[in-house]
């Protein structure tokens, strides 16, 4: 190849953002910034054993034929590279890499997530298939008394998987629109009230709400369901006789805030980063118990996010926990 057909080939491959060299027998004749900054200044020139020192990319890069291999741990731990290498002439050779770190990170929280459904589905499951089972039994089944406690238990596994259903559904459908922000305005004063009344029955929450109509662009069944999930959890962990109040506060910067306090147990500062995680929870047999599927903060954190909003959690053991949600006004 001349010198000029040379030059022109590492001005392109320069003015790509993936590291990309040129190998020459198994000499290391060009290295664009990327790959320089990926594996140091050392490479260009040097022989490609000591530029890349994964095992896997040299044979890859020293092979008679082209081929793409997965490389791991170039750079920083646990990153996952594609090393492609293009035979350019029987001694030159085109290496190109491409980060694939965050396809891996995304595929390994979505098989997790898999699994982690498929097992909260199943153990409810298997209680009610044991439990139609041992009705079945003329012995244990017939019973009066036995059988009622039976169907109970049944209705509520069944009540959990159903629970557990709605939850993922919503999950999947805020999802699935997570980068379409709602058309609609809806007046955030109506949605509050709305929902704090479907609790006042059964406990005391004190709302601080302003009088006149907040505009946010949102839709109304997902803005009153992330406030039912903050509500319920303060009812439901708060512990006995827990006090909550639903706030809203209009700053002067554009945007609502609304929080929902409690003067609860409070959340140990440990769990505090991790509870909008999928299947989250402090005390899972606690959550079971009351009917929690541990999706409620992840909806929230969706739903908050879809509506271009911040979360942010707050909470002392012994003293309570404030969720406050900030949304951008509709501007008039
Ligand atoms: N107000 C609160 N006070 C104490 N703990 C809370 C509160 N809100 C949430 N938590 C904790 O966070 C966990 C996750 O909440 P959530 O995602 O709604 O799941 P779930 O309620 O179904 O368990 C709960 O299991 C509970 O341990
Ligand atoms: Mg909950």
């Amino acid at each position: 190849m001349s010198k000029k057909d040379l030059d022109s080939q590492e001005a392109l491959l320069a003015c790509f953002d993936r590291p990309c060299m040129l190998v020459d027998s198994e000499q290391v004749t060009y290295a664009n910034d990327a790959a320089i900054n990926l594996l140091g200044r050392h490479i260009t020139g040097a022989n490609v054993r000591l530029a890349i020192r994964a095992p896997v990319a040299i044979s890859a890069i020293l092979a008679s034929e082209s081929s793409s291999v997965t490389v791991t741990d170039i750079g920083t731990p646990g990153s996952v590279w594609e090393l492609r290498c293009e035979l350019l002439s029987k001694r030159q050779r085109l290496v190109t890499m491409q980060d694939k770190s965050e396809q891996q990170s995304i595929a390994r929280v979505h098989t997790d997530f898999v699994a982690n459904a498929s097992h909260e589905l199943r153990t409810p499951l298997a209680n009610i298939l044991g439990y139609v089972e041992t009705l079945n039994d003329p012995k244990a089944g017939g019973d009066p008394s036995t059988r009622k406690r039976f169907l109970g238990t049944i209705r509520g596994e069944a009540e959990r998987m159903q629970s557990l259903v709605s939850d993922l559904m919503s999950l999947s459908r805020i999802e699935a629109e997570k980068h379409r922000l709602p058309d609609n305005s809806v007046n955030l004063n109506d949605i509050c009230n709305k929902v704090a009344e479907e609790f006042s029955g059964d406990a005391k929450i004190s709302r601080k709400i302003p009088k006149q109509p907040v505009l946010v662009r949102g839709e109304e069944a997902q803005l009153s369901q992330m406030l039912r999930n903050l509500i319920d959890n303060a009812f439901k962990y708060g512990g006995a006789d827990v006090q909550v109040i639903l706030e809203m506060v209009i700053s002067g910067d554009g945007w609502v805030k609304v929080m929902v306090t409690d003067d609860g147990e409070g959340i140990a500062p440990e769990h505090l980063p991790r509870l909008t995680e999928r299947f989250y929870r402090t005390d899972p047999g606690r959550s079971k118990a009351v009917g929690g599927t541990g999706l409620g903060l992840s909806i929230v954190k969706h739903i908050v996010s879809r509506h271009r909003g911040r979360l942010d959690i707050r909470s002392e053991t012994g003293i309570g926990t404030r969720i406050s949600i900030s949304l951008p006004l509709v501007e008039s």
